[in-house]
């Protein structure tokens, strides 16, 4: 398995992009809209790649001020899920932040999604809210 920032707009964000239709918003009945792709261009897009190259996973970093950052989008292959791919993505993710100088990750978390954030010691803070038809709660964990 091979963690990497990919850019915006090529080949490889054309692939996290149909995974992300796939495995976010296909099951709702619903599909990536413009307020979904709407500034993805100064975010930083990461993927995780098969040995043969072929791509798994993907995760989002939205870049905020004082040394905050937030994720969104995150998914793993159907196929792939429960094998450690989404935890060993995220502990990369974090170290790849914090050598960009961020602090702190927050994300929205799905409510069937906020134990698997809980293991890699993400909290919750607030009420839970609807996005995308879905229950989500505030999620945030500091770095350092
Ligand atoms: C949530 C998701 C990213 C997890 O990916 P994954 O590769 O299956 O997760 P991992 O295999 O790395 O799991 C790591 C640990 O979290 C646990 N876990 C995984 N998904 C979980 C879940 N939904 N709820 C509770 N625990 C979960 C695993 O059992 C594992 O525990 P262990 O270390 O004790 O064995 C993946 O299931 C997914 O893409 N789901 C659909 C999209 C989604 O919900 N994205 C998140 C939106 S906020």
């Amino acid at each position: 398995m091979n963690f990497r920032q990919i850019e915006y707009g090529s080949a490889e964000y054309d692939a996290a992009r149909e995974l992300r239709e796939a495995v976010l918003r296909a099951p709702l009945g619903l599909s990536l809209s413009a307020n979904d792709l709407r500034g993805e261009e100064h975010q930083l897009h990461y993927a995780l790649f098969t040995g043969t190259d072929e791509l798994v996973g993907c995760v989002i970093v939205v870049p905020a001020s004082d040394g905050q950052a937030r994720i969104r989008q995150m998914a793993i292959a159907p196929v792939h899920q429960r094998q450690g791919l989404a935890s060993r993505m995220m502990l990369e993710l974090e170290a790849n932040v914090i050598a960009r100088g961020f602090c702190s990750l927050s994300l929205h978390a799905r409510r069937s999604a906020i134990g698997f954030y809980q293991k890699l010691g993400y909290e919750c803070s607030g009420g839970e809210f609807i996005e995308v038809t879905l229950p989500h709660r505030k999620m945030s964990k500091r770095l350092t």
